[in-house]
């Protein structure tokens, strides 16, 4: 039987999920079914219902929720030991890397691997999702110098988190924008860093190295990273009159122009459109960016020139602009990005360990065979 090698696995499936849908024509996203807009932009929703929905498959009702935020201000704080060994990492470090290192180091203290425990299920979700944040602020404080801020009980998820960064209560706007940009991020099939997670989480090793591997994953300039990258660019736009020059140059030189194309999506993501909008209310009540009208502008000249190849802004264009207005530095944007995607990831490792086969893909071997092994002095 001869299998057809297909690079990047580009559309062949590599499980069966209920937990999200995209179509990437008609520019759709659904989590558990409900389309991303009509999710994300309920006053009621948040990002933290969201993840429940994610990961036990139902809209939590007024109690199940209460109890879940409860648990999750319950486990917020982080272990002095842990805080120990961040004083320990470089401040030059990328915090990408202090979170995967964090993320790993969570094993160390709660692995159990009880897999069929769904206690032990649920404390691993509480716990991950609880600590993301306060590891990412911590970080942040830290390599300034300064100490880490406890976690505020009366405060949201998201406002807890802009508030344990800037060590001020943000503005209601601000964190609910926050919260919706959340809710956006936080499942997407099987992506990079979410197809790591399952892999992972096929050994049957424990939840938190199931996270770090994806966090990891997730880091790269082609994946997470590229909202970080977008900012470094419209900088180096400067102006609205450079784009197309700008533009120009880097297609001559056959580079990517980074917030733009996905695997997927062969329309403007949809996420994209939420996000935009999200960025221009942020504007209205906070003050104008000029790196917004440089985006706008370079969206345009993108579309006149590789619109034909289905190549629109993905959801790391807008949401850079987004997370800069809300005081967030651009090296924490793929470290927000995985405090909102650990809800996706721990749907699928629920979702792989329910019906799990530890993965182990073939290959098509290119190499040599029956080669003499040549000695040293002869090389
Ligand atoms: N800028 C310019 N051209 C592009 C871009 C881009 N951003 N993206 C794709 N293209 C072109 C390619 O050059 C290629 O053209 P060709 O057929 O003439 O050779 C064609 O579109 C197909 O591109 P591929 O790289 O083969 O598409 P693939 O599906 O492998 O890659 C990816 C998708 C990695 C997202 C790519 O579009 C990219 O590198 N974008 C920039 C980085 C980025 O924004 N990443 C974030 C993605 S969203 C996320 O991960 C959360």
């Amino acid at each position: 039987m001869t299998v057809e090698y297909r690079a990047g696995l580009e559309g062949i499936p590599a499980t069966q999920s209920s937990i999200s849908f995209v179509d990437g024509q008609k520019g759709i996203l659904e989590y558990r079914g409900i389309p991303i807009q009509e999710l994300a932009m309920q006053p009621g929703n948040t990002f933290l219902e969201t993840a429940y929905l994610l990961i036990w498959n139902e809209l939590p009702n007024r109690e199940a929720l209460a109890e879940f935020e409860h648990e999750i201000q319950f486990h917020r704080r982080l272990k002095y030991r842990i805080r120990d060994m961040m004083k320990c990492f470089p401040e030059s470090g990328h915090p990408m890397d202090a979170l995967q290192a964090c993320a790993a180091a969570l094993g160390l203290f709660y692995s159990k691997r009880a897999l069929d425990d769904p206690s032990y299920i649920r404390e691993a979700v509480v716990r991950i999702l609880a600590k993301i944040p306060t590891m990412v602020a911590a970080f942040q404080l830290m390599r300034k110098g300064n100490d880490p801020v406890q976690p505020r009980d009366d405060l949201s998820y998201g406002a807890n988190f802009l508030y344990m960064l800037s060590e001020e209560e943000p503005d209601p706007i601000a964190a609910r924008i926050f919260d919706i940009s959340l809710t956006l991020h936080a499942e997407h099939t099987i992506n990079a860093s979410t197809f790591s997670a399952m892999v992972t989480a096929s050994t049957l090793t424990d939840p938190y190295a199931v996270i770090a591997s994806a966090v990891g994953t997730l880091a790269g300039p082609l994946h997470g990273g590229a909202s970080e990258e977008v900012i470094n660019m419209l900088e180096e736009i400067g102006s609205v009159e450079n784009v197309r020059p700008f533009l120009e140059d880097r297609l001559t030189r056959k580079d990517k122009i980074m917030g733009f194309g996905h695997r997927v999506y062969k329309v403007k993501d949809p996420r994209a459109i939420i996000l935009q909008q999200l960025a221009e209310q942020l504007f209205e009540k906070f003050g104008q960016d000029k790196y917004y009208d440089i985006a706008v502008e370079l969206e345009k000249a993108v579309e006149e020139k590789l619109g034909h190849k289905g190549i629109y802004p993905n959801v790391d264009f807008y949401s850079g602009l987004v997370y800069r207005k809300l005081g967030i530095p651009t090296d924490l944007f793929t470290p927000v990005f995985a405090i909102s995607r650990a809800a996706g990831w721990l749907a699928h490792w629920k979702e792989q360990l329910a019906e799990n086969r530890i993965f182990r893909p073939t290959q098509i071997y290119t190499g040599l065979h029956n080669s003499p092994y040549i000695p040293i002095e002869k090389r």
